[in-house]
């Protein structure tokens, strides 16, 4: 099986759909007239959740009206808002199917249809023309991409010079760590790479990395607090034990050790295109 194809089983989850709109009925939400931030709490799934969306947003200052790729966009949390308080109109690509279907829906819901869309394809091969977006974005993806070469690559290949390509991924060494973490159940599909690696192939890919920041303090009190409430009477019914499943608590704690251990850590990137 290829790791595309190994990556959209760990993702996988057929009753995903049911199981969000259960939780969001739960947490008393009216399911006729939700809005972006009632589905904050799954549909951002990377360490710091909206927050970091938001803190990378002010990294890459994205003009409104842009046309954005947001690559491995998940449940397309950050795609909408980009959309929604960016002003920008917005593509995101996911290999997991089950994702892509439950974006659309979720996008159509928060009436935010027209300005999003999402599409089931791969980093390695964007099903687009050069030159098509202002910037790109990438949300804890590359821990998943082993070619990573390839990856940037087709970034700045669809990009447009001058574009910006914000990164907000996991970066450090996968050797050390304990699974299953969050985007891999073992080392095998594990590719988590130091932030001079990526630094080195977005050079070689065409682009000049501008601004680099650790987040790692961030991290630490995200999982804490995933861990307090879990530990208080269990989480809110809505939250991102939805998608990481029966092995929740595992994956936190093995990224927590990972974190403290000095590991990884997520870091945010700004590359432009030369
Ligand atoms: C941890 S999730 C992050 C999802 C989303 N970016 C977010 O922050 O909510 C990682 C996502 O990357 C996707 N992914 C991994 N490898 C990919 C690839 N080669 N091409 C496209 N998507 C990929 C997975 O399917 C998954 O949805």
């Amino acid at each position: 099986m290829d790791h595309d194809s190994l990556t959209a089983r760990h993702y996988g989850h057929s009753a995903l759909e049911q199981a969000i709109f259960s939780a969001l009925a739960a947490s008393g939400k009216d399911l006729s007239a939700l809005s972006p931030d009632d589905l904050a709490s799954v549909d951002e799934f990377h360490i710091g959740g909206r927050q970091a969306t938001r803190d990378l947003a002010a990294q890459a200052g994205f003009a409104p009206g842009s046309r954005l790729l947001d690559i491995g966009c998940g449940l397309g949390g950050a795609s909408r808002f980009f959309a929604r308080e960016g002003g920008c109109r917005v593509t995101g690509i996911d290999v997991t199917e089950d994702y892509v279907r439950v974006a659309r829906e979720l996008s159509a819901r928060v009436g935010l249809g027209g300005q999003v869309s999402h599409e089931v394809a791969s980093a390695l091969a964007l099903p687009f023309a050069p030159a098509t977006f202002d910037g790109a974005t990438m949300f804890h993806v590359g821990m998943n991409i082993a070619d990573k070469r390839q990856a940037f690559s087709e970034a700045r290949r669809v990009l447009k010079d001058g574009g910006v390509f914000a990164i907000y991924d996991v970066m450090g060494e996968t050797e050390g760590l304990d699974f299953p973490v969050p985007w891999a159940s073992s080392a095998a599909t594990s590719f988590v790479a130091g932030a001079a690696t990526y630094r080195r192939l977005l050079s070689e890919a065409g682009f000049v990395v501008e601004k680099e920041r650790s987040r790692a303090e961030v991290a630490l009190d995200f999982f804490r607090k995933i861990q307090a409430r879990a530990a208080a009477g269990g989480p809110p019914p809505l939250g991102l034990h939805i998608l990481m499943g029966a092995t929740t608590p595992q994956k936190v704690a093995n990224t927590i050790a990972g974190l403290t251990r000095g590991l990884i850590a997520p870091t945010e990137m700004i590359a432009r295109a030369r």
